[in-house]
């Protein structure tokens, strides 16, 4: 582009920014924080024609990207529709204006690979969470790698855009393979490296809660009700539910809870029945052996679990910290039932002592921005089934672990275990 092209550009997008500055929908000086830095040097950046053969991306799109990313209005690039979050429910778990708060009280942690159109979404609904949260007292983790979509560049622009608005640690194009042989525990690798900064500074993250995202398609609210229900139920670890499929022609095509695979209830079993012709025809069914958690769930409660993540979880910081509790691979050499990194993580929770785990049913994601619309469609947003309950429905009785746990390698292996099996 000529320089004078570009410098109409900017002048006009710079225009527009105005305007939407103007007619933000909260006064700025409330949610913007010192967060001005968005505006400006995103078109500071000197557009010089240089092609450098690592980007796939032109400077442009990047820019598209960054502001879509910075302000949840921006609606040039397609993103999962959210509402506003409800100050009313969520406003106290602000640590802005509390003095007392010493270091980090929420860390944001992701590893993203190859997912450049969630992240309008995914880190706008983050973006504006540590905005509401208070970024003094927030940081965000991201470890990324084999992205030849781009994902990297957009987020190298965004740690240089963020500065020191916020904490960030960015590991770009790192090249584990998650999708080698042993995937178990290569992922496990990959989530300890963005849990890593915590414990280089282990007193600044005692009484944090980590928010650790897959690539999920969420809202702002979506993250915040997750940790509003891990400090209202006094919760160790809080988790979404995730969802596949639906929408088809034919009608009894009705979205699947997804992470099966992981998830067990807290009488020890999957959260719907794999039959042995290894169909998903009873997936509507969910908790179909525990009448109350079946319950709960119908009435968009949260209720406790062995085992979840679900594509986004919010859990104390502190054993980690401690470093009694890390995400790792199956012991097999001793036997341990081979078993996906979220699941063990959560039974070493459980050993720990840090067994009040939960599903909050009224947060409902998906994996693609069309998908996680879809979603939103069928099963509410999370501020639909919380606008009556204020501040929620309690967890009565925390219970003690299953003794067995159903061990599942494969979906047409399906054992009991020990909860604790192959622990000391
Ligand atoms: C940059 O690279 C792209 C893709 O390889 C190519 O299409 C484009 O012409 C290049 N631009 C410049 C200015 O060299
Ligand atoms: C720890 O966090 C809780 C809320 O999450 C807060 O009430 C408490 O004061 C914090 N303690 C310290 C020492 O910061
Ligand atoms: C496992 O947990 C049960 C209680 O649920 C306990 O009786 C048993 O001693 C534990 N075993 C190990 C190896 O920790």
């Amino acid at each position: 582009m000529p320089r004078r092209k570009v410098a109409i550009v900017v002048q006009v997008s710079g225009l527009i920014l105005v305007i939407f500055t103007l007619f933000w929908r909260t006064p700025p000086g409330e949610l913007l924080g010192n967060f001005h830095r968005w505006n400006p040097s995103v078109t500071e950046t000197p557009i010089d024609g240089t092609n450098d053969s690592s980007t796939v991306l032109s400077q442009s799109s990047v820019q598209s990207q960054i502001r879509a990313i910075l302000d949840p209005e921006t609606r040039d690039v397609p993103r999962l529709k959210c509402p506003s979050p409800r100050m009313s429910r969520y406003g106290y778990l602000s640590a802005k204006d509390d003095r007392s708060v010493k270091g980090v009280r929420y860390f944001f942690a992701l590893n993203l690979r190859n997912c450049l159109p969630l992240l309008p979404t995914l880190l706008g609904s983050i973006v504006e969470a540590i905005r509401l949260l208070g970024p003094k007292h927030c940081a965000l983790s991201i470890v990324e790698g084999n992205s030849p979509d781009g994902t990297a560049e957009v987020l190298s622009a965004l740690e240089r855009e963020l500065g020191d608005w916020t904490t960030t640690h960015f590991v770009l194009s790192n090249d584990l393979d998650p999708l080698q042989q042993d995937r178990f525990p290569r992922l496990a690798q990959l989530r300890n490296m963005a849990l890593a900064p915590m414990l280089q500074a282990p007193d600044q993250y005692d009484n944090a809660t980590v928010i650790f995202l897959n690539d999920v398609a969420i809202c702002t609210e979506d993250i915040l009700e997750l940790i509003h229900q891990r400090v209202f139920q006094e919760a160790d670890m809080t988790c979404a539910m995730d969802w596949i499929g639906g929408g088809g022609e034919n009608e009894n095509d009705k979205p699947a809870f997804y992470d099966v695979y992981i998830a067990r209830g807290i009488n020890g079993d999957t959260f719907f029945e794999i039959p042995p012709d290894l169909s998903w025809r009873l997936a509507q069914n969910l908790f179909w052996n525990d009448a109350v958690s079946q319950a709960r769930l119908r009435n968009y409660h949260p209720t406790q679990v062995f085992a979840c993540w679900n594509g986004a979880v919010a859990f104390t910081a502190a054993p980690v910290v401690k470093r009694q509790v890390s995400f790792r691979g199956s012991n097999i050499e001793n036997g341990e039932c081979h078993q996906g990194e979220p699941e063990l993580f959560c039974k070493d929770m459980w050993y720990r002592g840090h067994g009040r785990i939960a599903v909050v049913p009224s947060v409902n994601l998906e994996y693609s921005v069309e998908k996680g619309q879809y979603i939103k469609a069928v099963k509410g947003y999370t501020s639909g089934w919380t606008a009556n309950t204020s501040p929620g429905e309690r967890i009565e009785a925390w219970l003690p672990p299953p003794d067995n746990v159903k061990c599942m390698p494969t979906f047409d292996r399906q054992t009991w275990r020990p909860w604790n099996e192959t622990l000391e």
